[in-house]
């Protein structure tokens, strides 16, 4: 048994954003070692799992010194000593020693932390890279990358209410190619901003974030892009939106677009979806509703036409895709790790969306680190779709980087 949890060790560092998070060490008797940085959003869903901060006045509120605590801790206490390929009875201990629905207790991201760094540490002990550990010898898959290079809503200052304006490499003959791809949109794109006098100044996830005179405006900008980078719309690169709608969502049932300070009814709402859909290339919406609203979701996935991507509506919860599956409320489930919480619920929350028919489309947070576990986990499930930001800053192009990585060792595998 040379696998053995030896020591947990967790520190408080910083997330891209500049406010602190969660990284954990975990150590094996072997000698192997298994590292993690756990991610933070800034849209996030009423359902996630529970991201302890301290409050007071350090960071503002936002130390995880409580978090750090429980790993150094109790958690320790209850791993050390266990196998640490046995990743299911692992995130299970963690899951009753918290023994609240939301990992209130011990906090989500001091969890999180130490699941994944856990099966790092196995992955390393026996020899294998994480993505074969996590999915196996047919964990295959790289994914399409979902670009976002015009940010908007919570992740920017401007003046556009829609959070993610993304390109998809669909004619991409391989993963460098779409990565490729991608560069010259996103660099064609910013040489338009330039052109027209417009910021050049990027968001949270690397993406530009001008102000423009509203959704058409933007749309038709990237379409400009992509031509100009010498792309055909809609065959070689699509466009695809999240529109993080909860933020948008009223007690009322209306919607307020706060930026444009316009109010909308759920139903003015979808048609006016209908219309940038067959105006536009767009071929997948992520939370075109509020995060609750699964009827309105149902009326979105049957008028739409494309892919409708459920990200608070599900907050990777096993039980609330259940629903969404019975109600039809989406085609695609956003798998966050630390919305739930443990590497186990998130593999079961894939395995769920997939087996039902649905596609999983593995995905970073707003608040990034340099950790690259989503890469990993992309290929682990042979998801076939990533969304990891702007080919721009390095918490967002280290998931490429490594998802480049992971394509050159499996063309040398071939070879
Ligand atoms: P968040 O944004 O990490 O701020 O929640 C990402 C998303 O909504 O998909
Ligand atoms: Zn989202």
């Amino acid at each position: 048994m040379k696998h053995i949890i030896e020591d947990i060790r967790a520190i408080q560092v910083l997330d891209s954003r500049g406010w602190p998070t969660v990284r954990c060490e975990v150590r094996l008797t072997d000698g192997a070692l298994g590292w993690a940085v756990v991610p933070s959003g800034a849209s996030t869903g009423a359902h996630e799992a529970y991201e302890k901060r301290d409050g007071g006045e350090a960071y503002l509120g936002r130390a995880v010194t409580q978090a750090v605590d429980n790993v150094n801790g109790p958690i320790a206490r209850a791993l050390i000593g266990l196998d640490a390929t046995r990743q299911l009875k692992i995130d299970d201990a963690m899951i009753a020693l918290d023994g609240t629905k939301n990992k209130s207790r011990l906090g989500a991201n001091a969890i999180l932390a130490v699941s994944m760094a856990v099966s790092r540490a196995a992955a390393g002990s026996l020899g294998i890279p994480l993505y074969r550990y996590l999915g196996g010898a047919y964990a295959r898959t790289l994914p399409v990358p979902m670009m976002n290079i015009l940010n908007g809503g919570a992740h920017a200052s401007n003046n556009l209410d829609i959070q993610e304006f993304m390109v998809r490499p669909v004619g991409a003959k391989d993963f460098p190619e779409a990565v490729q791809m991608c560069v010259h949109v996103y660099r064609a794109l910013g040489a338009l901003l330039k052109a027209k006098g417009l910021s050049t100044g990027v968001g949270d996830e690397g993406g530009f974030a001008p102000d423009l005179p509203g959704d058409e405006a933007a749309l038709k900008l990237l379409v400009e892009a992509i031509e100009r980078a010498g792309y055909r719309p809609g065959t070689d690169v699509t466009l695809a939106l999240d529109v993080a709608a909860t933020e948008w969502a009223q007690a009322d049932g209306t919607y307020l677009l706060p930026k444009q300070n316009r109010r909308m009814t759920r139903e003015a709402l979808i048609a006016h979806y209908e219309a940038l859909i067959r105006s536009f290339p767009i071929d997948s919406i992520e939370d075109p509703l509020g995060e609750d609203d699964f009827e309105g979701f149902t009326e979105m996935v049957k008028r739409a036409g494309i892919q409708v991507v459920g990200d608070d509506l599900f907050t990777t919860n096993p039980e609330r895709v259940e629903k969404g599956m019975k109600e039809k409320s989406a085609t695609a489930v956003l798998i966050k790790l630390n919305q739930i919480g443990t590497v186990s619920e998130a593999m079961q929350c894939v395995r769920m969306t997939q087996a039902g028919g649905w596609q999983a489309v593995i995905s970073h947070r707003s608040g990034e680190t340099e950790d690259s576990f989503i890469a990993d986990l992309a290929v682990a499930t042979n998801a076939g779709q990533i969304k990891a930001g702007a080919p721009a800053r390095t918490d967002r192009t280290a998931k490429y980087n490594r998802l480049l990585e992971i394509a050159d060792e499996m063309a040398r595998d071939m070879g």
